[in-house]
């Protein structure tokens, strides 16, 4: 165990647990799903499924929060080995990163090699209307501006190097085929590609907040990915997200629009199934270019 002066989970930790889900499993996946807030039902497309509860799985912490089920879910999704987030952590449940983040270095150490985020977003760029999918271009760590960064503390050579570059955490070839497969399904008008913008939350933004952060470039704001994103990178994963925009931030002193879980929810339940069609032949294909390569 983690010494509690160190405060972290060391690289024998993390294995012990990778080794524990794997004994349990004969699931082996290359790719891992992180389900956003009312995203969770993407799990229940996967086939012989082995679910292990937050709370039995050593060391991994406690989702508390509502919409988000608490339960990692191996199994095969469109007949590739997939292994199923339903629920993450976040900074503002008071988790500090490297715990937010543990999921995804035993990811790793599973042998996942593509991670695929989902989150649920308010959407900042003018454009976007409520129920929009957003491939994530690019992020800003806005708590790493404030010396948040799960990759603080002694660097783990054995996950990754000290200084990560983060100047293609999102793949390129996955963003381009996310477009192809919108496309495909006939999702192109709701599909937007777009930088999101991590902030610590729980509260959602000030008027003042949103309209700083318009100007910065952000097209949709959240309180989660980020982390998990830099972990992945940081240990080699290829890494794709998609934002489903759950409610327009408001950028108005006269609105009465206000944001809350609720309505996050609401929207999230509306477009989720779009967004699982598109994430689950988004898989297929990744497996069927993995076995051409
Ligand atoms: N702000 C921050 N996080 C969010 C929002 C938002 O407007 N909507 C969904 N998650």
């Amino acid at each position: 165990m983690a010494s509690p002066r160190e405060e972290r989970y060391t690289y024998e930790d993390c294995k012990r647990t990778a080794d524990m889900l794997l004994s349990k499993t004969k699931h082996r996946p290359r790719v891992a799903i992180i389900c956003g807030s009312g995203l969770g039902g993407l799990a229940d497309l996967l086939m012989d499924q082995v679910v292990f509860e937050y709370s039995k799985i050593p060391n991994f912490p406690k989702s508390t929060v509502l919409g988000h089920a608490g339960k990692l879910i191996f199994g095969n999704l469109s007949g590739t080995p997939t292994v199923v987030m339903q629920g993450r952590f976040h900074m503002y449940e008071g988790y500090p990163l490297w715990k937010v983040t543990f999921p995804v270095r035993i990811f790793h150490l599973i042998g996942v090699e593509t991670l695929i985020v989902t989150n649920a977003a308010g959407g900042l760029n003018p454009d976007y209307k409520v129920g929009d999918i957003m491939v994530i271009r690019d992020h800003i760590n806005m708590p790493g501006f404030a010396g948040q960064n799960p990759l603080m503390g002694p660097n783990e050579e054995r996950f990754g190097v000290r200084f990560p570059a983060m100047s293609d955490a999102y793949n390129k070839e996955l963003r381009k085929m996310a477009l192809s497969v919108g496309a495909e399904i006939g999702c192109a008008d709701i599909l937007r590609e777009g930088v999101y913008c991590a902030l610590g939350g729980p509260n959602y933004e000030t008027i003042a907040e949103c309209s700083f952060l318009q100007r910065l470039g952000v097209d949709a704001v959240g309180m989660s990915t980020v982390p998990e994103v830099i972990v992945a990178r940081h240990c080699g994963m290829r890494v794709f997200g998609f934002s489903l925009i759950t409610n327009k931030s408001v950028l108005d002193y006269e609105s009465k629009e206000k944001a809350s879980h609720a309505e996050v929810l609401e929207a999230s339940h509306h477009s989720a199934r779009t967004l699982e069609k598109l994430v689950s032949l988004m898989v297929q294909r990744i497996e069927r270019n993995n076995n051409l390569a």
